[in-house]
């Protein structure tokens, strides 16, 4: 066999780069955002559109309007937007000066009918062709009210045969279920459900979706996929920052609903779900959604014994002295909001019946690391013996999603020598040597694919409904103050309670 017929290797040198997918260049339009002077405009919408144009995925014919309370101008709005994106190309900074601001109030039906004119106006300087790309960064407060605007303006539809008018929405979902399910009622009242993309960033990471290619694309590990050969599942969503500025947002949040009930649980579905007949946005969303509605609903009393919390007190991380969680700005000195999370969750169905699933997430850990494990069975004979084995732990393959993005099988070798001794090892393979430069973020990602109306990653009100079905005991547990709030150094990994989670069943935590 020549060299040119074989696959690429795994682990590729950086010379034998294998190179991204083209992106398509999105048809044209107008892309509205609500809340434009916030913190997330700033830090990743601007970013990920300057890295779009950059990647020549906008079209010339595409503009960004920004709205939100803040009173600026357009040329304030502009320079926001180059500020965020110092080093962005030539195509940026030709469409920015394109940019348009209106300032105004939610609630005020003016806010509206100036930001309709705009739209008429950008349609005709810029050929946005009445196609609209909304979406609802504002304080999630705002979303229903936002819609409401929109939809007494007549917004909310295209308003020509052809165009295009879609509507993204950032997270938190919803506060609990009951709150999610008001939120989708009145976004159902003003869009279809078709019109509607939830935003789960974790969605759009390449990792995250390559969970899809490892089991459904090889013939190798499915087959060892369920209960006859896992022996539990350990996801891991470990962060090192703090709540940095955020203090006043996360009191309200907590990290069971800022993580678990999305991002690790969206993790968690693609992970254990069946096969899709088809990769597209029904075959995906449907499986996701079979499975969440397979994971038990714990009782209030269950998630007592099934669900640590835990915050975070003084610490160090990275040779650094932290802050405790209570003394961060924003943050009530007796505040009883967790940062920290760990779960057991059972999956009833043929594939993962008894099979444990145990989930942690917490700021202000050791290290920023998120991953899946799944842990094997252990060989059912040694023929080594205990005493020539001690160092052999069960396979496990481990998807790592970030930030060393890759995956990793860890099997038992011999030791050279003349006794047979075996010891674990691991294999390796790395996103970033395979597919270098292969770099889009999430949101760059997760924009597009809403520019070209392809709704697979995101979130459908089923999963959303589902999700929090799981987590609401889990918060009703809390609120009524049954289980403690435990506490951690900064630069540990969490609480012990949630050690002792585990080593009620004979388990224990990875560490990554
Ligand atoms: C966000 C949470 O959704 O995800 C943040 O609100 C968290 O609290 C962030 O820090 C983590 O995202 P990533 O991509 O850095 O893992």
């Amino acid at each position: 066999m020549t060299s040119s017929s074989q696959p690429p290797a795994a682990n590729a040198d950086p010379g034998d780069s294998v190179v991204a997918t083209p992106v398509e260049t999105a048809p044209p339009h107008a892309l509205v955002v609500f809340g434009a002077s916030g913190d997330l405009a700033t830090r990743k919408l601007f970013p990920a559109l300057a890295g779009l144009a950059d990647h020549g995925a906008l079209p010339e014919s595409f503009t960004l309007v920004g709205v939100a309370r803040t009173p600026w101008s357009d040329d304030d709005f502009r320079k926001a937007a180059l500020g965020a994106t110092a080093t962005a190309g030539a195509l940026w900074h030709h469409l920015v000066k394109g940019f348009r601001y209106v300032a105004g109030e939610y609630d005020d039906p003016d806010t509206f009918a100036k930001l309709s004119e705009v739209l008429t106006e950008v349609d005709k300087a810029i050929g946005t062709a009445g196609n609209r790309v909304y979406y609802l960064a504002t304080v999630p407060d705002a979303f229903a009210l936002v819609a409401k605007g929109m939809a007494a303006a007549g917004l909310t539809h295209p308003s020509e045969a052809g165009t295009f008018t879609r509507l993204l929405v950032e997270k938190p979902y919803g506060h609990d279920l009951a709150s999610a399910r008001k939120l989708d009622e009145s976004l159902h009242a003003c869009f279809d459900e078709e019109q509607i993309y939830r935003i789960d960033h974790y969605m759009g990471k390449e990792t995250v979706q390559n969970v899809l290619a490892l089991r459904f694309a090889n013939a190798v590990f499915e087959p060892v996929w369920n209960r006859r050969y896992i022996d539990h599942v350990q996801i891991t969503v470990a962060e090192e920052i703090g709540v940095e500025h955020r203090g006043s947002f996360y009191e309200h949040a907590g990290a069971l609903r800022d993580i678990i009930q999305n991002h690790a649980m969206q993790v968690l579905a693609l992970t254990l779900m069946e096969p899709p007949a088809s990769v597209d946005a029904q075959g995906i969303r449907d499986e996701k959604v079979k499975l969440l509605r397979a994971i038990v609903i714990p009782s209030i009393e269950e998630a007592v014994t099934s669900a640590v919390r835990g915050q975070y007190t003084a610490g160090i991380i990275g040779g650094e002295a932290v802050a405790g969680y209570r003394e961060e700005e924003g943050v009530a000195p007796d505040s009883k909001t967790e940062t920290y999370v760990a779960l057991k969750l059972a999956v009833d169905n043929w594939r993962w019946a008894g099979v444990p699933i145990y989930v942690r997430t917490g700021k202000r850990l050791s290290k920023r690391v998120t991953e899946v494990a799944l842990q094997f069975h252990r060989v059912p004979h040694l023929a080594f013996g205990e005493r020539l084995a001690r160092e052999l732990l069960p396979n496990s393959l481990v998807l790592r999603i970030q930030p060393d993005d890759g995956i990793t099988l860890c099997f038992g070798a011999k030791v050279p020598g003349e006794a047979f001794q075996v010891r674990t090892v691991q294999m390796d393979f790395s996103y970033a040597t395979t597919f270098p430069g292969a770099n889009a973020s999430a949101y760059e990602r997760l924009l597009h694919d809403a520019m070209m109306g392809d709704p697979t990653l995101f979130i459908r009100t089923d999963e959303v409904d589902q999700a929090w079905r799981v987590v609401d005991p889990v918060l009703a547990a809390w609120s009524n103050d049954d289980v403690p709030l435990s506490h951690y150094p900064a630069g540990s990994w969490g609480p012990p309670e949630a050690g002792l989670l585990l080593e009620r069943d004979s388990r224990e935590w990875r560490t990554p």
